[in-house]
């Protein structure tokens, strides 16, 4: 049995969960508590870095607690400490990966210091049980990304975004249309109501052989409708919402069909591949719809964890220091492990 505290501080959420591989082998999330820090960034729409430090200093303690709390476990009985040690702000990976540190030190346990973006990609895994090798498709609010994801640690990248990141193109065309932080599932809101065909908005790199993604030619489109428009009707916001969502949902099925057939070009020998999707985004419908249609088409299952484990947590940190734990491969030497704001 492996068991682990995970703590995630590296953006806008102050998380800390208890996840452990039974004896029967089996994952499981004894508690999950994440702490969302929207309501202080709102009013500056968007997360403000010096703010998240200083609330995740103030909220990290009573996280652990209520973590430990619902789990049922003291300190005492958990194998290690895990904390998110990039990428993301550097201010709240210093607080986190601080306050591991010192219980690990206090405890006499081993600190594992964690890649959120392997959190991220190994949540399947966590949830769902997805065997090596898979494709992967994060997208997030820093980071969109197609990854052949081998085996543990062994993750090559297919395709990124050249310049936003997909979840930052939702946040921006929030802004420019004046709807409230976050942006997402405002954006995903307002296009339920709107006419998907109104704005004939680019198709950004579809039909390109190379994977990657770019998004900002997008926006600047979504900002020339708005000013063009101004000042916007509800209908106005909400036709550039559907719109945009469209042109963003038809570029990923692009990129993701030919990253589907190059999958399996290279594993002809797996009969039920998958896709996992992962990342904030990952809890957008008419996106997830989408990918569920291509996967149907080439023949893959297509995985998205459940919507609180798509977001920034802390059960996908202390998973990941279970699979490393268990396979021999946690970081030595990780009490001088820096944190890395880029990783
Ligand atoms: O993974 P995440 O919680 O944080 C990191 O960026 O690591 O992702 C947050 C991003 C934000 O940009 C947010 O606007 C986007 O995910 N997001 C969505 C939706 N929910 C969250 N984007 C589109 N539709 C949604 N329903
Ligand atoms: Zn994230």
């Amino acid at each position: 049995m492996t068991r682990v505290l995970g703590i995630e501080t590296s953006c806008d959420e102050t998380a800390a969960s208890v996840v452990e591989r039974g004896a029967d082998g089996q994952p499981r999330i004894l508690s999950s508590v994440v702490l969302s820090q929207i309501e202080e960034h709102a009013a500056f729409g968007g997360v403000v870095p010096e703010i998240a430090a200083r609330a995740h200093v103030e909220a990290l303690d009573g996280v652990i607690e209520a973590a430990l709390m619902e789990a049922g476990v003291t300190l005492d009985e958990v194998d290690a400490i895990a904390a998110t040690a990039g990428p993301g702000l550097i201010g709240g990976l210093i607080v986190g990966v601080t306050m591991a540190k010192a219980i690990a030190a206090a405890k006499n346990k081993p600190f594992l210091p964690i890649n959120h973006l392997e959190g991220h990609a190994l949540t399947a895994r966590l949830t769902d049980h997805v065997d090596f090798p898979f494709l992967l498709l994060l997208v997030s609010g820093g980071h969109t990304q197609i990854l052949h994801v081998a085996g543990l640690g062994k993750y090559e990248r297919w395709g990124t975004t050249i310049d936003d990141a997909l979840g930052e193109a939702f946040d921006k065309t929030a802004k420019l249309l004046s709807l409230p932080y976050p942006g997402g599932p405002n954006v995903e809101k307002a296009a339920a109501q709107g006419d998907p065909k109104r704005f004939a908005f680019p198709r950004p790199m579809k039909g390109e052989a190379r994977l990657d993604f770019s998004f900002s030619g997008l926006k600047t489109a979504v900002r020339r409708a708005a000013t063009e428009l101004a000042p916007l009707s509800q209908q106005d916001i909400a036709d550039i919402c559907a719109s945009f969502q469209k042109a963003v949902t038809e570029t990923l099925s692009d990129r993701v069909a030919r990253s589907l057939e190059r999958f399996q070009t290279l594993h002809p020998e797996i009969a039920e591949p998958h896709l996992v999707v992962a990342g904030g985004v990952a809890a957008n419908q008419a996106i997830r719809t989408e990918l569920d249609r291509l996967c149907r088409e080439h023949g893959f299952t297509l995985i998205a964890p459940p919507m609180k484990l798509c977001g920034d947590n802390a059960a996908m940190i202390a998973w990941v220091a279970v699979e490393q734990l268990d396979a021999g491969l946690a970081e030595p030497d990780s009490m001088a492990f820096a944190p890395r704001p880029r990783w």
